[in-house]
C-alpha cells in the first residue's frame, strides 16, 4: 500500500514536473523566436527536403550569431540537428556575402545588389550544377543576418520555400526603441517591471537576457537602443557608467544595434563642474566635444544623443535665452566627426505659455526649419498632445521641409491600459502613418515625411517607446509584445498593413492554425477602436486619472497646471464639451495644411472621430447618424464595453486551442478590462451628464454606482508613475 503510494506520488510529481516544464515553455518569454518543431508533417518534409543541410560563410561576430540563429532555428523546427556542410549540394541553404563566397557572387550574375544598401538582403532559389538550394545574402553582414530572421519568419509561418525571390530592405535608416529607463531600474511609464539593464553588476556580469533583448530586435529590423530615460539623468555619462554601457554595446554590436543615451543638457554644471550649460558659451562646447570623445573611445559605435529640453521641467537652451537650434546643434556638432546623430525630441510645451498645448511644439520648431545641422531629427511624437488613444496627427509632420523630422510612437500602453488591457496599437500606428499632410497637395501621407521621400531628408528615422521590463514575458500583457514586433516592423516598411503584421506575429508566437490565427486576429484588430470608444471617443483626449493615467478622471481640474487636467481638454459646460481648436478658439487648425485646415475646422466637415478634437459642441448636435451628440457619445461609451465583451467572447473559443498559460493569462486581464472599461464608460458619462442634463438612453444598461463612487476611486501604487 505504502509502495504504491510513494509509486503515485513519483507519477504525479512527474507529471506535474513536465506540465510544469510544459508550460514554463509557453511562459512568452521566447517571444516571436520559438521555433518548436512543425507539427504539419507532410510540410515538414518538404522543407526538410529543401534544406537538407547549411553552408555559412563569414566569421564576424555578425555571422556568428546568424549561424547561431539558423541552426539553432532549423533545428528546433525541423525537429532534428540541421548539420553544416563546407560543400555547396542539393538542398544546401548557402548563406553569405558575395565577397566571401564565389558561389553567391556567381549566382549574383543576373541580380544586383545595389538596390538594397547596407542593410537589405535577397533571399532566392538558385541551382548549381543541376543541385537545387537556397541563398540568403546581402552587401553587409548585417544584411545577411536580416535576411536569415526573414527566412526563418517563412519557415515559422509555413510559406512555401520553393521558388524563392525575396529582396527585402528598410526604408527608414534610424529604427529605434527608446527606453525610459532610469539608473535605479525604475521604467518611467513602464508596467512590465524592472529596466532590463542591470547597472549594478555591469559591466562584469552580462545577464544573458541582453542577448536575447537583441535577437528579438534584430529580428524585427531595430538597429538602434536608447537606454536611458529622456528625462534623463547625467550620471550615465560618467565613466563609471560608460563602462557599463559599452558592456551592452557590445552585446547588441553583432546585431547590427548601435546604442544611444540621453543626454541631460545641464550635464556639463552637474557633472562637469561648470557654472552654466549655455550652448554658446566655449567652455561648454568644449565640454560637451570631450565628453562625446570620451564615450566614443568606450563606444566606437556610439549612435548618438537623444535629448529632451526645455519640457516638463527639463533644462534645456532656453534656460539660456538659446533657441532649441542653437541647443541641438551644439551636440550634433559634438558627434558629427564619429557619424552620430541627435534626435532632439519636439514634445515641448509650457506652463507660462497661454498657448493652447496642442500648438506649441509646432510654434517653437517651425520658425527654426533649415537652422539645424544636417546631422539633427527633429522627434515629434504621432500627435499633438501625448500618445492619446487618438489624436490627430501632429502638424509638424510636413511642415518641416529642410528638417528631417523623425516618428515617435509610443509602444508602452501609458494611456491604452498598461500591461492589464489588450490594446494591439499598429492599427494606431498605421491611422498616423496614412495620414495625409497635404504638404505637397494630396498624396503627402505621414510615412512619406518621415520615409524622407516627400523632401529628400538625409537622415531618417522611427522610434517606439519602449515596453520592455524583466518580467518573465518582457511585456507584461501576453499580447503587448505584438506591440514591440509592430514597431520593428513598421519602423523598417511604415506603408506595412497591421493586419499583415499581426498576422506574421499570432503564427510565429501562437499558433498557425487558421481558426486560432482568425480568432486572434479579430480580438486585436478591433482592440484600439475598442479602447478609443470606452475611453475617449469622438475626439475626446486627456481625460484619464491624476498621476498613474490608468482610469477615468474627466472631474480632474484646479491642479497646478492647467494642461494636466481634463477639464482643460473636454471644456465641458452647459453649451457643450470639446475644444474649440478653430478661428473661434485656439485657431490650431492653421497649423494644418489646406484643405485640412478647413475641414478639420468646419464642424460639418470634420471627421466625427475628431469633433471634439477640434470643435466645442452643443449637446444637441445633430450627427451624421441622425443622434445628437450627446446620444452619440453614449452609443460609443456602450459600444467600447460591448467590444471589450466581444473580446472576452472571442479569446474564451480560444480554450485548448492555444497553450494553457497564456490562455488564462489573458483571460483573467480581460475580465479586469472588462471592469475598467465598464468604469470608464460609467465615470465618463456620469461627468458629462452633469453638464448635459441628459439621460442615458433606457435602452443601455444604467450605471450602478454614483459619479461621486467613481470620483473616489483612488488606485495607490500603480508602476510606471
Ligand atoms: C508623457 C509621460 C511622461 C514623459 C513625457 C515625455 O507626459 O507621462 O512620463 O516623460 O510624456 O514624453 O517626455
Amino acid at each position: 500500500m505504502k509502495k504504491t503510494l510513494v509509486l503515485l506520488t513519483c507519477i504525479v510529481g512527474t507529471i506535474m514536473l513536465i506540465r510544469t516544464q510544459k508550460s514554463k515553455a509557453e511562459d512568452g518569454y521566447r517571444l516571436w523566436l520559438r521555433y518548436d518543431q512543425i507539427e504539419n508533417d507532410s510540410l515538414l518534409n518538404e522543407y526538410r527536403q529543401l534544406v537538407k543541410c547549411i553552408t555559412i560563410n563569414g566569421e564576424s561576430p555578425t555571422m556568428i550569431v546568424a549561424r547561431e540563429e539558423i541552426v539553432g532555428g532549423l533545428s528546433g523546427l525541423f525537429g532534428n540537428s540541421v548539420s553544416e556542410n563546407e560543400e555547396v549540394k542539393e538542398g544546401t541553404l548557402l548563406i553569405g556575402t558575395p565577397e566571401n563566397s564565389l558561389t553567391i557572387s556567381s549566382l549574383l550574375a543576373d541580380k544586383t545588389l545595389e538596390d538594397i544598401g547596407n542593410e537589405g538582403f535577397l533571399v532566392f532559389s538558385a541551382e548549381v550544377n543541376k543541385q537545387k538550394m537556397t541563398v540568403i545574402t546581402g552587401n553587409t553582414d548585417i544584411g545577411v543576418l536580416y535576411g536569415v530572421y526573414h527566412f526563418l519568419k517563412l519557415i515559422q509561418t509555413h510559406q512555401s520555400i520553393t521558388e524563392l525571390n525575396i529582396s527585402g530592405t528598410p526604408k527608414i535608416q534610424h529604427r529605434l526603441l527608446n527606453h525610459w529607463d532610469n539608473l535605479d531600474r525604475k521604467v518611467e511609464r513602464g508596467y512590465a517591471g524592472f529596466s532590463l539593464w542591470k547597472w549594478n553588476t555591469l559591466p562584469d556580469y552580462i545577464d544573458p537576457r541582453y542577448k536575447d533583448y537583441a535577437r528579438a530586435n534584430a529580428s524585427v529590423g531595430i538597429n538602434g537602443t536608447v537606454i536611458t530615460n529622456v528625462n534623463a539623468n547625467a550620471q550615465v555619462l560618467t565613466p563609471e557608467y560608460l563602462e557599463k554601457v559599452a558592456a551592452l554595446a557590445d552585446v547588441f554590436r553583432p546585431y547590427g544595434i548601435r546604442v544611444y543615451l540621453t543626454a541631460r543638457f545641464s550635464a556639463p554644471m552637474e557633472i562637469g563642474g561648470l557654472q552654466t550649460a549655455d550652448p554658446l558659451q566655449e567652455n561648454v562646447i568644449d565640454w560637451w566635444n570631450n565628453k562625446t570623445k570620451e564615450i566614443y573611445s568606450y563606444i566606437p559605435d556610439f549612435g548618438g544623443f537623444l535629448v529632451k529640453a526645455n519640457s516638463e521641467g527639463q533644462p534645456g537652451p532656453q534656460n539660456y535665452g538659446r533657441s532649441h537650434a542653437e541647443g541641438a546643434n551644439l551636440m550634433a556638432r559634438a558627434v558629427k566627426p564619429y557619424n552620430g546623430i541627435v534626435m532632439w525630441r519636439a514634445f515641448v510645451y509650457s506652463n507660462e505659455e497661454p498657448e493652447d498645448r496642442a500648438k506649441q511644439a509646432y510654434n517653437e520648431f517651425k520658425p527654426l526649419d533649415g537652422k539645424f545641422e544636417d546631422n539633427v531629427l527633429i522627434q515629434v511624437k504621432n500627435g499633438p498632445i501625448d500618445f492619446q488613444p487618438r489624436e490627430p496627427f501632429h502638424p509638424l509632420f510636413g511642415a518641416m521641409e529642410q528638417t528631417p523630422t523623425m516618428m515617435e510612437f509610443q509602444v508602452t500602453q501609458e494611456y491604452l491600459g498598461q500591461d492589464i488591457h489588450l490594446t494591439y496599437l499598429a492599427p494606431l500606428y498605421e491611422e498616423c502613418l496614412h495620414s495625409d499632410t497635404y504638404a505637397k497637395g494630396a498624396g503627402s501621407e505621414v510615412f512619406k515625411v518621415i520615409n524622407g521621400s516627400l523632401f529628400d531628408y538625409s537622415e531618417t528615422g522611427m522610434a517606439g517607446v519602449s515596453n520592455i521590463g524583466d518580467d518573465r514575458n518582457w511585456c507584461g500583457h501576453p499580447i503587448a509584445q505584438a506591440n514591440w514586433y509592430a514597431l520593428g516592423q513598421l519602423a523598417w516598411d511604415p506603408e506595412a498593413a497591421s493586419e499583415e503584421i499581426a498576422k506574421g506575429w499570432i503564427r510565429m508566437t501562437y499558433s498557425n492554425n487558421q481558426e486560432v490565427i482568425d480568432t486572434m486576429l479579430k480580438i486585436m484588430m478591433i482592440s484600439r477602436e475598442a479602447g478609443v470608444n470606452y475611453r475617449t471617443p469622438l475626439g475626446l483626449h486627456h481625460q484619464m486619472a491624476w498621476h498613474h493615467h490608468y482610469g477615468p478622471g474627466p472631474w480632474i481640474k484646479d491642479k497646478p497646471r492647467a494642461d494636466w487636467t481634463s477639464a482643460y481638454y473636454n471644456k465641458a459646460d452647459e453649451t457643450g464639451i470639446g475644444f474649440d481648436r478653430t478661428k473661434t478658439g485656439s485657431n490650431a487648425i492653421s497649423q494644418y495644411f489646406s484643405p485640412l485646415d478647413e475641414i478639420f475646422g468646419n464642424i460639418e466637415t470634420c471627421p466625427e472621430e475628431l469633433l471634439l478634437w477640434f470643435h466645442h459642441v452643443p449637446w444637441d448636435f445633430k450627427m451624421k447618424s441622425g443622434n445628437t451628440l450627446w446620444e452619440e457619445l453614449c452609443l460609443k461609451y456602450y459600444k467600447g464595453v460591448d467590444q471589450v465583451r466581444e473580446m472576452q467572447d472571442t479569446w474564451n473559443t480560444l480554450k485548448g486551442k492555444i497553450d494553457e498559460e497564456r490562455f488564462q493569462h489573458v483571460q483573467s486581464l480581460l475580465k479586469i478590462q472588462l471592469e475598467d472599461a465598464i468604469e470608464w464608460r460609467n465615470a465618463c458619462l456620469l461627468y458629462y451628464q452633469t453638464f448635459s442634463k441628459m439621460p442615458i438612453p433606457e435602452k443601455y444598461e444604467q450605471p450602478d454606482k454614483s459619479l461621486e463612487h467613481y470620483m473616489k476611486v483612488d488606485r495607490k501604487y500603480l508602476p510606471g508613475s
